[in-house]
C-alpha cells in the first residue's frame, strides 16, 4: 500500500521532472495578507505571481500546501470532510496552460497511481454569455482524447442536475461549481481579483456501495456534483486567465494554471476507500482512540463513527495550526484553536473520554508529520502543554454548561431547540449532548428539535459566511495601496527597532489589516516611552528622505550573505526575492527576504504612528501602528 509521504513525493517527484521548481508550505497563517485569517487553498500564497509579479523560481512550480478550511469545522464526521487538509498544487505561471495540464493530471492518476480510468469522471465550465466567456469546449475535447486513450468514448452532457448521469463522463455545469477564486462566483469577487474557469476530476467510488439510496438525496437524480459521497472530487485545474474590473472582466496579462489536488482524497482513491479517516493520515490517530475507549472504529455504525472522526480532524487541525504559532484563545484564529480543542473534547464525551486525552494524540499527530513537517514534532512537548492546558480549562466550562442547562430545563420543563443551540454556541453542547442530558433526566424533548435545530445553525452559519465574505471584499478592493504601504512600513519598523534596541531584535510575526499594521518581536522588556518615540522617530525620518526600494533575485545563501535578514529561514527557498530600502550596494536601512509587495519609494508611505505596545508572549513584545 502506498504511504501517504509516497504519495506526497510521487507528485511532487512527477512534476519536478516535468520542470517545475518545488517550494516548501507557506504557513497557515498568511503573513501580512488581510483578506483572509487562513491559508484555504494552494493558490493564496502564490497571487502576487498569478497577478504577473516574477516568481524568483521561473514559471513552474509544484508544492504541497498546508490548508485550513474553519467554514467546514460543522462538516465534519462524514467520510470525506476535513478542516485542515493538504493540497497538491502545481502552477503555470504564465507558461503550459490546458492541453499539459489536463493530459499531466491524467497521467498521474492513471499511469503513476494507476487509478483506473473507468472511474474518473469531469466536469468544465458551461460558459456565461452576460460575462462573455463561452463554454470551455477546448477541454471538453482534450478530455476526451485522453479517455480515448483508454478505449473510454466520453460522452459530454448538460444538465447532470436535473437528469442525473445519463451515461455522461463529461459534465457542463455553470459558475456555481466551475468557476474559482477566491471568493467564489464571478458576482462575488472584488475588483481586481484573479479567477477563471476550471475543470474538476471526481473518482467514482462505485454505485454497488449504495452511496445514493442511502443518503438524504435519494429522492432526486444523482450526479458528480451530488453529495452523496459516491463521487469525490480529487482535483481542479483552474485557468486562472481573468481579473475582475468595475464592469466585468479582463484578461489577466498572462494565462495561468491553478492545480489543486486534495492530498487525502486522492490517497482515498488510491485505497479505494471512501473513508478517508481509514487512510494512514489518521489511523493511527483512530486506534489511539480506540485502546483509549475500548470501542472499534471499524465495527461502529456510520452514525458512530462521527465522534472519532470529529476528534482525529480537530486535533490534527489544532496541532498543525499550534506549530504554526497559533495558541488557542478568544480572538481571530486563535479562536479557532480553542474551538477544535473544545469540540474534540465534547465529542470524546460521546466516547465516554472524561479524563484529559488529547496531549496523548499530539505525539500520534506529529509522528505522521516527521518527514514533511518536522516542525510538528520538535515543538511536541510545548504543544503538548498547551492543548493539555486547554481541555483542562474547558473541563471546567464544561461543567459550568451542564449546570446551565440543568437551570434551562428546571425552568422550561423541556428541551427546546432554542436553548439546545444556547447551549451549543456558549458552551459546545453538541446537541446531541443536550438530548442525552435530557433523556437522562427524562424530560420532554420539543418535537422536531433535530430540523429546528439544524435550522437555527444554518442561519448563524450564513450570518457568519456573510461577515468572512464583507471581511474579504474590504481587505482587498479598495485597501491594497494601503495594506502595500503598511508592508513596507513593517520593514522600516523591523530595522528602527534593531537600530534603537539592538541587532538581538528580531521579527516574530506580522498581521495587516487595511486600518493598522501588528508587529512582533522579541524582546524581552516593555518600551520605554522615550524609545517608542525613538523608533516612530526614525521610521518617520526614512519615511521623508523617500528612500528607494529594490528588488533583487538571488540564492538564498548569498541573500543571507548580503545581511539580509528572513524570518523562518528555513521555510525560504533556494532563489528568493530580497527588498532592500535605500541603495542595496551601499547604505541601506534595511535587506529582508520577503515576498512583496512594496511601494517603489518610501515617501508613498504616510506618517507612522505607535499607538500601543504590549507582551505577546514570554520574550515578545507586540507593536501596533497606524498612519
Ligand atoms: N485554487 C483551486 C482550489 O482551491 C485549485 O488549486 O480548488
Amino acid at each position: 500500500m502506498m504511504t501517504p509521504d509516497q504519495l506526497r513525493q510521487k507528485y511532487l517527484d512527477f512534476f519536478q521532472a516535468r520542470d517545475h521548481a518545488i517550494v516548501p508550505s507557506a504557513p497557515l497563517v498568511p503573513e501580512n495578507d488581510p483578506t483572509t485569517l487562513f491559508t484555504g487553498s494552494g493558490m493564496q500564497p502564490m497571487v502576487p505571481y498569478l497577478l504577473g509579479q516574477e516568481h524568483p523560481l521561473g514559471k513552474r512550480i509544484a508544492d504541497s500546501q498546508k490548508c485550513f478550511r474553519a467554514e467546514d469545522i460543522e462538516e465534519v464526521g462524514d467520510n470525506r470532510h476535513t478542516t485542515f487538509f493538504e493540497m497538491l498544487g502545481n502552477w503555470s505561471l504564465g507558461d503550459y496552460f490546458k492541453t499539459q495540464q489536463l493530459s499531466w493530471f491524467f497521467e498521474f492518476l492513471t499511469e503513476e497511481l494507476n487509478l483506473d480510468p473507468s472511474r474518473l469522471y469531469v466536469t468544465v465550465f458551461a460558459g456565461n454569455q452576460q460575462l462573455k466567456i463561452g463554454k470551455d469546449q477546448q477541454s471538453v475535447q482534450l478530455w476526451q482524447q485522453l479517455f480515448a486513450k483508454h478505449n473510454i468514448k466520453a460522452k459530454v452532457v448538460d444538465q447532470a442536475e436535473q437528469q442525473g448521469l445519463q451515461n455522461g463522463r463529461i459534465f457542463y455545469y455553470d459558475e456555481t461549481k466551475n468557476w474559482w477564486s477566491r471568493a467564489g462566483v464571478p458576482a462575488d469577487m472584488p475588483v481586481g481579483e484573479p479567477g477563471g474557469p476550471d475543470s474538476e476530476l471526481f473518482y467514482d467510488f462505485g454505485l454497488a456501495q449504495g452511496f445514493h439510496q442511502r443518503s438524504e438525496f435519494k429522492d432526486q437524480p444523482c450526479h458528480v456534483n451530488c453529495d452523496c459521497g459516491r463521487f469525490l472530487e480529487i482535483g481542479n485545474s483552474v485557468f486562472m486567465q481573468y481579473q475582475k474590473t468595475k464592469t466585468g472582466f479582463q484578461e489577466l496579462p498572462q494565462k495561468n494554471v491553478d492545480f489543486g489536488g486534495g492530498f487525502e482524497r486522492i490517497l482515498a482513491a488510491v485505497q479505494d476507500d471512501p473513508d478517508i479517516f481509514k487512510t494512514q493520515l489518521f489511523q493511527p490517530v483512530i486506534t489511539k482512540l480506540e485502546q483509549l475507549t475500548n470501542q472499534s472504529y471499524a465495527d461502529a455504525s456510520e452514525l458512530a463513527k462521527h465522534p472519532f472522526r470529529v476528534i482525529a480532524d480537530h486535533v490534527r487541525a489544532a496541532v498543525m495550526l499550534i506549530a504554526d504559532g497559533v495558541k488557542p484563545g478568544n480572538k481571530e484564529q486563535s479562536y479557532f484553536v480553542r474551538r477544535l480543542l473544545r469540540r474534540a473534547v465534547r465529542y470524546g464525551k460521546q466516547l465516554e473520554l472524561e479524563k484529559p486525552f488529547l496531549g496523548d494524540l499530539v505525539t500520534t499527530v506529529a509522528e505522521i508529520y516527521a518527514k514533511p513537517y518536522p516542525e510538528v514534532q520538535e515543538q511536541q512537548e510545548q504543544i503538548q502543554q498547551v492543548v493539555t492546558k486547554e481541555e483542562q480549562n474547558f473541563h471546567r466550562t464544561l461543567n459550568k454548561g451542564l449546570k446551565k442547562f440543568q437551570q434551562a430545563i428546571d425552568d422550561l420543563q423541556q428541551l427546546d431547540a432554542q436553548t439546545a443551540f444556547e447551549l451549543y454556541q456558549t458552551y459546545g453542547f453538541p446537541l446531541e449532548l443536550s438530548l442525552e442530558e435530557a433523556k437522562q433526566a427524562q424530560i420532554k424533548i420539543e418535537s422536531k428539535i433535530k430540523d429546528k435545530f439544524a435550522q437555527l445553525k444554518k442561519q448563524h452559519a450564513q450570518q457568519s459566511r456573510t461577515a468572512s465574505a464583507g471581511k474579504f471584499k474590504g481587505g482587498l478592493e479598495d485597501q491594497s495601496v494601503v495594506t502595500t504601504q503598511y508592508h513596507t512600513a513593517t520593514h522600516l519598523l523591523h530595522a528602527a527597532l534593531r537600530k534603537i534596541l539592538g541587532d538581538q531584535v528580531e521579527q516574530r510575526g506580522s498581521n495587516i489589516t487595511a486600518k493598522r499594521l501588528r508587529f512582533d518581536f522579541s524582546h524581552t522588556k516593555p518600551l520605554t516611552a522615550t524609545q517608542i518615540q525613538q523608533v516612530e522617530d526614525q521610521v518617520n525620518d526614512w519615511i521623508d528622505q523617500d528612500l528607494p526600494i529594490n528588488k533583487q533575485t538571488m540564492s538564498k545563501a548569498a541573500a543571507l550573505k548580503a545581511g539580509a535578514l528572513a524570518f523562518f529561514v528555513e521555510r525560504y527557498p533556494a532563489e528568493v526575492d530580497v527588498y532592500t530600502i535605500g541603495d542595496p550596494d551601499k547604505e541601506w536601512v534595511s535587506k529582508e527576504l520577503c515576498g512583496g509587495p512594496h511601494v517603489s519609494s518610501t515617501g508613498e508611505i504616510d506618517q507612522l504612528k505607535i499607538f500601543k505596545e504590549k507582551s505577546a508572549a514570554a520574550g515578545v513584545r507586540r507593536i501596533y501602528a497606524k498612519t
